[in-house]
């Protein structure tokens, strides 16, 4: 199967928390290769523009609020079935979901403080990708 690329953030729990060697060392454990990192800050607009989709849900501001309240960890992940690995590795969403030996289920029991994200498809990667790093996800 060829190889995919897929985005992880560590989210700003997940920093302040100091999970982040952690996370790092669960997703190198897997055997998936990270091709590129970043550690920054979103602004508001960053954030805005990050979560679209969710413009206009109730927890929006509150999800704005937190994405925006300190710095976060950006992984750019490559294996086959990545983006299939990488959601399977952080768990469900809602936390009654999340299956033990998950990160969020390991590390939260919130739904908006959840430690991390991943890329839910393959387009979503190639444009949250193409946002954290400002370059194309294909070469
Ligand atoms: P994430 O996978 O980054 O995608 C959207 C984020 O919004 C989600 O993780 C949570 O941090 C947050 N969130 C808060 N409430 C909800 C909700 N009811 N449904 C989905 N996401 C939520």
């Amino acid at each position: 199967m060829t190889s995919e690329r897929t985005l992880l953030i560590i989210k700003p729990d997940g920093v302040r928390r100091s999970l982040v060697g952690l996370i790092i060392t669960r997703i190198e454990q897997m055997g998936l290769v990270i091709s590129n990192m970043r550690m920054f800050s979103m602004d508001d607009v960053f954030a805005r523009t990050f979560y679209a989709e969710h413009n206009g849900q109730d927890f929006f501001p509150a999800l704005l609020s937190f994405m925006t309240s300190g710095p976060v960890v950006a992984l750019q992940i490559e294996s086959p079935n990545a983006i299939a690995l990488v959601r399977t590795a952080i768990g469900a969403t809602r936390p009654e979901e999340r299956l033990p030996g998950t990160i969020r289920a390991d590390f939260s029991s919130q739904l908006t403080e959840n430690v991390a994200h991943a890329s839910a498809s393959q387009s979503d990667a190639e444009r949250e990708l193409a946002l954290v790093f400002g370059v194309a996800v294909r070469d």
